[in-house]
């Protein structure tokens, strides 16, 4: 790919449409929304509004360290505060597209919102290849998918939505973000669902259970640094596992840890984790979170498991 071109290009592309209008990019600190909200401040300015919106499914300090990086970059973001009310829409949900059906609707409510109130009638969002391949395939509904799939922004939220780099695979996006000076926090950061820690937490999410899986993301990703994976995380299951504590029975959470070797993430293999590796990721965890009684690594390919667990 020539990078310089297809940045230049997109740059014009986000002109031609927004035209003199305002818009707005919805950022997550991933790799994919950073570069379309790069593309999108050179091509509009300050008639280009960015907005983080705060989940409370995100990584721990997300929405702060977000906003620091941005600001370095001349970027002003704003944080909305709308976990409540998602927390609100998942509760009670166990079955996985439903779950990712409420967090699309209400990302998109809150955005809408947002977009109103900045009198903008664009939306700028990092959709990239796979997420339409895998909606379009009946994989899953990736919650950034709406038109692909027959949902009419405008009709539906108050938008239209502009998507710089619906046709990149990952590594492309990568190399964008590189040429667009993005630090490496960002540029070679490992992927993060949009339904952030929700498509980690198997069952109901609850503030409690996705602050346990925080915790334990936080370890996972500390730990298995080494291995340099495509990605890493920790999963809470909805069972519990009988353990035992000073000869005392324990009915205790089960975490799995996984850690993916991918290019693009259409296909995946389980990270060949050493030993020693292993030992202390769990050991980190059963310490630090002592409501854990199982750690299991988790060493099934894509296909025929996905990567995360909804
Ligand atoms: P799966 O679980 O389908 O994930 O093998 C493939 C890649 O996509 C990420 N992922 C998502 N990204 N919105 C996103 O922006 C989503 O709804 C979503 N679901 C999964 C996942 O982390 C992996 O990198």
């Amino acid at each position: 790919m020539d990078t310089a071109r297809f940045i230049s290009r997109q740059i014009e592309e986000i002109k031609i449409i927004a035209g003199s209008e305002r818009a707005v990019s919805a950022l997550s600190g991933g790799v994919d929304s950073s570069v379309c909200t790069m593309l999108a401040a050179r091509a509009l300015g300050s008639k280009l509004k960015s907005v983080f919106i705060d989940d409370g499914l995100m990584r721990q300090d997300e929405p702060s360290d977000v906003k620091k990086i941005f600001a370095k970059l001349g970027v002003k973001v704003e944080v909305v505060d709308a976990q409540r009310e998602f927390f609100a829409a998942l509760k009670g949900r166990l079955d996985p597209e439903e779950k990712r059906k409420a967090f699309r609707d209400t990302f998109y409510t809150v955005l809408g919102r947002a977009v109103k109130k900045s009198g903008a009638r664009f939306l700028v969002q990092g959709t990239i290849k796979p997420d339409i391949i895998e909606t379009k395939g009946g994989v899953k509904t990736q919650h950034n998918i709406l038109e692909q799939i027959g949902i009419d922004p405008q009709k539906d939220y108050g938008f239209k939505v502009i998507e710089p780099i619906r046709e990149l695979f990952k590594p492309g996006v990568r190399e964008v973000a590189r040429a667009l000076g993005l630090p490496e926090r960002i540029s070679e950061r490992m992927p993060f669902p949009g339904p952030g820690l929700s498509c980690r937490v198997v069952g109901e999410v609850t503030p409690e259970r996705v602050a346990l899986v925080r915790k334990a993301t936080l370890i996972v990703e500390e730990e298995l640094a080494v291995l340099k994976p495509f990605q890493a995380f920790a999963v809470l299951m909805n069972d519990r596992g009988t353990g035992v504590e000073k000869g005392q029975r324990k009915f205790g959470h089960i975490i799995i840890v996984r850690s993916v070797e991918s290019q693009d993430a259409m296909t995946a293999e389980p990270s060949p984790a050493s030993w020693d590796v292993l030992r202390n990721v769990t050991q980190r965890i059963l310490k630090e979170i002592p409501t854990v009684t199982r750690v299991a690594y988790e060493v099934t390919p894509k296909p025929p498991a996905t990567i995360e667990y909804i």
